[in-house]
């Protein structure tokens, strides 16, 4: 593991300040299921354990899945409410958020063993920390009691997740919306480390930018043709990996072969507003 990977390990512990956004309160506590349903941490790890094994990718999915729940009205399970007016269906979500069918999969187990007991919320939070730590990412204590929203907004969801196009400021701007500073966003950006994007998520960036490696914007290229078409809708076939994670181990995240100046800081979209801005340097 080379020292820049140590660095966002370390930073991916900050994830646990999205349990400071609003949806998480005083109440919340590590041992809150702890005499209701005493098997949950195993339960769910072991859900969460086989479908990274089945496919590695799956880990990145959920960690992604709980910043999107958690950025739109705090950690309250919302993003999980089907319904074409949901969050599901908002335009940072749509065909892109994975793991759903994961956290289906964690619910009915938990529900095994203590039915009508824990919260979705708390199953997708519990579930983010231990993709990252099956991967051979940091361990956190969750701390649990997060009540399920019985509502999901779109519009919320629009407005409050960043896209990719966003620049610093605004950037610095969402992440303050949820209590979160500056230092705490490029912390957690440090979750690109992991994952992949769609080849529309970072067309402009590896086809118009300059400050970018240009034999990584070649690499990317290969995979993400310039014209629209069947690189942007069609989910297999738009993919590039930007991160890969090792498919050999699962329970190592892969550095990849991309050299740690290219790995997070300049190959994906909204990163390189970070990286120009020296917040990374600090
Ligand atoms: C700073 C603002 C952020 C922006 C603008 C951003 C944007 C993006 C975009 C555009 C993608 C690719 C989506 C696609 O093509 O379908 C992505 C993937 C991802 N993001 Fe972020 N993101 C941000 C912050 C975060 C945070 C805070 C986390 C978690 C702590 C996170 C975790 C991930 C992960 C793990 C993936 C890969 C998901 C997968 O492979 O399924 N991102 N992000």
């Amino acid at each position: 593991m080379d020292s820049s990977f140590s660095k966002i390990s370390q930073a991916l512990l900050l994830l646990v300040v999205l349990c400071g956004i609003t949806g998480c309160n005083a109440q919340l506590s590590t041992e809150f299921y702890s005499k209701s349903c005493p098997n949950l941490f195993p339960t769910v790890k072991s859900t969460v354990h086989s479908a990274i094994t089945k496919e590695a990718r799956m880990g990145a999915s959920l960690l992604r899945l709980f910043f999107h729940d958690c950025f739109v009205n705090g950690c309250d399970g919302s993003l999980l409410l089907d319904g074409t007016s949901g969050e599901k269906n908002a335009a940072p979500n749509v065909n892109s958020v994975r793991g759903f069918d994961v956290i289906d999969d964690i619910k009915s187990a938990v529900e095994n063993v203590c039915p009508g007991v824990v919260s979705c919320a708390d199953i997708v939070a519990i579930a983010a920390r231990d993709s990252v730590h099956i991967m051979g990412g940091p361990n956190w204590e969750v701390k649990l009691g997060r009540r399920d929203a019985r509502s999901a907004s779109q519009a919320a969801a629009n407005s409050s997740i960043p896209p990719p196009t966003s620049n610093l400021k605004q950037l610095i701007s969402s992440f303050k919306a949820v209590g979160l500073s500056s230092k705490d966003m490029v912390a957690l950006s440090g979750a690109h480390t992991i994952g992949q994007a769609r080849c529309i998520s970072f067309r402009a960036r590896v086809y118009n930018d300059s400050n970018i490696d240009p034999s990584l914007a070649k690499t990317r290229q290969r995979h993400c043709p310039r014209s629209r078409g069947s690189g942007t809708t069609i989910w297999r076939r738009s993919m590039s990996i930007l991160r890969r994670i090792s498919t050999t181990n699962t329970s190592r995240i892969s550095s990849a072969k991309e050299g740690s100046s290219t790995r997070i800081n300049s190959s994906s979209v909204g990163d390189p507003r970070i990286l120009s801005s020296g917040l990374t340097a600090r």
